[in-house]
């Protein structure tokens, strides 16, 4: 059983040391961050969760007490009641393919719906990333636009 809890500071370097490369960071996080991924580019993420009603939400999944995923909630506009779902990681390979990011996920959706009672989720993939496609398709997710790459 997978839960989710709040990313802290203390949870960084964890984190970071989940990415080993330049490519695996821009296929998980997207072009915000620069490699290596370092505390003060995580701080300023963890920044945008302080406030009340924040814009954006990290976590840490857990599994039988250790740390095996992370996910976040950004973009959240309350009165649109829209949020985008981004980071999702399941850390050690080891535990890759094996469910435990679908139930991450679902955990996400539950406080997404739930919790915030937003309406509508969206969420960015590489068009490679076939797995994560994959994933997101069983929980009803369709693609609605595709952006090129800039070289294309
Ligand atoms: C994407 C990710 C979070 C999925 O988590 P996971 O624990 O590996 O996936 P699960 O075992 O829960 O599998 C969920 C679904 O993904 C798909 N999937 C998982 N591994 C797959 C593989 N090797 N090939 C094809 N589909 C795969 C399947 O549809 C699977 O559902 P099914 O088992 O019912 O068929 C994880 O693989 C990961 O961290 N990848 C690296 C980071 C990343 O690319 N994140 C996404 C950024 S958008």
């Amino acid at each position: 059983m997978i839960t989710l809890e709040k990313f802290e500071a203390g949870d960084m370097q964890r984190l970071i040391d989940w990415v080993p490369d330049v490519d695996f960071l821009l296929q998980w996080s997207g072009p915000k961050y620069v490699f290596p991924l370092d505390e003060k580019q995580l701080s300023a993420t963890l920044e945008l969760t302080r406030p009340d009603n924040p814009p954006h939400f990290m976590f840490k999944a857990i599994l039988a007490g250790a740390t095996i995923g992370h996910i976040e909630v950004m973009g959240v506009n309350y009165v649109e009641k829209s949020a985008v779902l981004a980071r999702v990681l399941i850390g050690p390979k080891q535990h890759r393919g094996q469910g435990w990011g679908k139930m991450m996920i679902r955990q996400a959706l539950h406080f997404v719906f739930d919790d915030l009672e937003l309406e509508e989720l969206d969420l960015g993939v590489f068009a490679f990333n076939k797995s994560a496609i994959q994933c997101y398709k069983q929980f009803g997710f369709k693609i609605y636009k595709t952006i090129p790459n800039r070289e294309d």
